[in-house]
């Protein structure tokens, strides 16, 4: 018997606008403004062990986010949570991602943004086998940087996403995982999807602070979170250039998708002694604790 092999597993629900749907056949209006003009807001959880992690903090940057933008939240927060769970349960989600996007909705194109319409929701989920991301954690992975051309509101999370979808493209054709943004002063940004760390010679934490030249990350704050709780006080929120990044003595990027992961080439850099170091994968630990801890609604014992 011929086995046919679907790009999209059975079963794997969407919810838009109030419904359920098939994820093959979910789809959003030719006029809706996300698609015309990225107008439109996003978050991506990680979902470990069927939860959610640092909901809350993606749920308080989605509502900032669309305060930026004067749209509206599409539904009361708890109404929401409430779906978000549901889209979990109905794909059946151990470990993955789930991604929420809100538009300001379909209407007859025209820049001017329009009066009376009503924001879209789309919440998809989505499976990985975080085996993938732990042997990034073992190995390590490589960083290409690339000037940042980004617009001047990277704290507002838009689908809006273009630079940073060729930053990560010529990373990977480069042989780098991930793209790392500099700026025309020659200091990092952010990663393409990711914030960017490193640790100097005196293991001081080091991590741009936060302007509206990059995203708040919700894992970014978790790290910080972690680090106070566990004593870390060595950390500086401060621009490093991309020569610091190179003269560091580690590094590593933090995302929901993936966690902290340590970086051990950076162009044509070795970090370190070009191989994971000892504080990502205590940053990792730390985080991880504490994130999990809170996700099942209790603070981990000091
Ligand atoms: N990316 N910086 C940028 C430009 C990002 O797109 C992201 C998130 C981050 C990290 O933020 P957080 O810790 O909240 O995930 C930093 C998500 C994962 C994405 O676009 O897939």
């Amino acid at each position: 018997m011929q086995v046919v092999r679907r790009k999209t597993p059975t079963g794997r629900v969407a919810y838009v606008d109030g419904r359920y749907v098939p994820h093959a056949s979910a789809s959003v209006h030719v006029e809706d403004r996300g698609l015309q003009f990225a107008d439109s807001v996003y978050e991506v959880c990680a979902v470990n062990n069927g939860l959610l992690m640092d909901e809350q903090g993606h749920l308080d940057r989605l509502e900032r986010s669309l305060r930026e933008l004067s749209m509206d939240m599409p539904m009361r927060r708890e109404a929401l949570k409430a779906v978000m769970r549901e889209t979990l349960r109905r794909n059946r989600l151990k470990d993955g991602l789930l991604y929420l996007q809100v538009t300001r909705g379909a209407h007859r194109r025209d820049h001017l943004i329009p009066k009376g319409v009503r924001s879209s929701i789309i919440i998809t989920a989505r499976s990985i086998d975080p085996a993938g991301y732990d042997k990034k954690r073992v190995d390590g992975i490589v960083v290409a940087t690339f000037p940042d051309i980004r617009w001047g509101r990277c704290d507002i999370k838009t689908t809006g996403l273009l630079p940073n979808v060729l930053a990560k493209t010529r990373a990977r054709q480069a042989g780098a995982y991930e793209a790392w943004l500099v700026d025309d002063k020659g200091f990092v940004t952010e990663g393409s999807s990711t914030n960017a760390w490193i640790v100097t010679g005196d293991n001081v934490l080091v991590t741009r602070d936060l302007k509206s030249n990059i995203l708040a990350g919700v894992t970014r704050a978790g790290v910080m979170a972690a680090l106070t709780r566990a004593g870390v006080n060595a950390v500086e929120e401060r621009a490093f250039t991309r020569d610091e990044a190179y003269a560091a003595r580690e590094a590593f990027l933090t995302s929901a998708s993936g966690g902290v992961i340590p970086v051990v080439r950076i162009d044509e850099r070795k970090i370190g002694e070009g191989k994971p170091g000892p504080m990502a994968a205590r940053v990792h630990s730390l985080y991880r604790e504490l994130s999990l801890a809170e996700a099942l609604g209790s603070r981990p014992s000091s």
